[in-house]
């Protein structure tokens, strides 16, 4: 059997249509969403993540706010920039692109107000996801929630593997395929015979941003695959952590890289911006209020 490819690529473009008629009647009541930006230092991988996602603005039809610091930029600073974003009407959303030099990433992201933690990592959004109530899913798994949703799969009692436990992507994915009723496994960087569990997979979502880490062998003939890495090579080409050759052969459907999860992760933060600018033209504590509050998780 050869695996039915998940376009990312494809998903995220039909996304993006959708999202120009939110934005025209956001701004026919007034609102122009806005999403501000925040890069500390020069990272260059850092860089290039903050130009597509300002680029994804333009797109859309989405005021960007880019505020580029020098990576000497004390740690007040920053807060103040984010007390000041947050009091901002013109901003629904921001985000501070990790990781940080020198600056307790945490407080920084308890800063942003909850109400314009698009990317979800503030401990409120982060709660949210345990209890399968947040305001903003994280892009990342939010968008592979997506691409799976295009399989036609209910993950409702599948077997579910996710390889890595990252903040940003394995342990909000987990949390969000268990609201969903799947059985989910966690493993990691310390995980012995990965194989054992893997092979065990309905479903195998793989964030561990090694490449190859994941042959055939380790895959049960007819899984959905989601290869979540992004690695350089040393010969200039971009691959995930999964033997996507291999394991096509295999799997029923898969996702390729480039060109599956990684242009929805910016898509899914364009989501998350646009539903908090419809957000903010809803009272906090009416009915049509609560029906902002958690659009994916609440399930089938
Ligand atoms: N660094 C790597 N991924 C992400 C992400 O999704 N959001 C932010 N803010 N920083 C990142």
């Amino acid at each position: 059997m050869t695996a039915r490819i998940i376009d990312g690529k494809a998903l995220s473009k039909q996304l993006r249509e959708g999202f120009k008629a939110r934005v025209a009647t956001l701004v026919e009541q007034g609102v122009t969403p806005g999403l501000a930006v925040i890069l500390v230092g020069d990272n260059p991988a850092s860089r290039v993540y903050v130009g597509n996602k300002v680029k994804a603005c333009e797109e859309c039809g989405v005021r960007s706010f880019h505020i580029a610091l020098p990576s000497d930029t004390p740690q007040a600073e920053v807060l103040a920039t984010i007390a000041r974003l947050n009091a901002d009407p013109a901003v629904h959303g921001i985000l501070i692109q990790l990781p940080l030099p020198h600056i307790d990433g945490r407080s920084v992201l308890e800063a942003i107000s909850v109400h314009k933690d698009v990317d979800g990592f503030h401990l409120y959004n982060v709660g949210g996801l345990v209890v399968g109530n947040t305001i903003f899913p994280p892009c990342t798994p939010y968008g592979v929630q997506l691409l799976l949703d295009t399989t036609g799969t209910d993950v409702a009692g599948k077997n579910v593997v996710v390889v890595g436990a990252s903040n940003i992507v394995g342990k909000p994915m987990a949390l969000m395929l268990l609201q969903r009723e799947a059985t989910v496994t966690i493993c990691h960087a310390r995980t012995r015979d990965l194989a054992q569990h893997t092979i065990l997979a309905d479903i195998l979502i793989v964030a561990a941003g090694r490449p190859g880490l994941i042959v055939p062998q380790m895959v049960k003939q007819g899984a959905i695959v989601i290869d979540v890495g992004i690695n350089r090579l040393p010969d200039g080409k971009i691959v995930g952590d999964v033997d996507f050759e291999g394991v096509k052969e295999k799997a029923s459907w898969i996702t390729p890289v480039p060109g599956g999860v990684g242009p929805m992760t910016v898509t899914m933060l364009i989501e998350n911006t646009l539903r908090s600018a419809e957000r903010a033209l809803h009272v906090p504590g009416s009915e049509d209020y609560q029906d902002w509050e958690a659009p994916v998780l609440k399930g089938a």
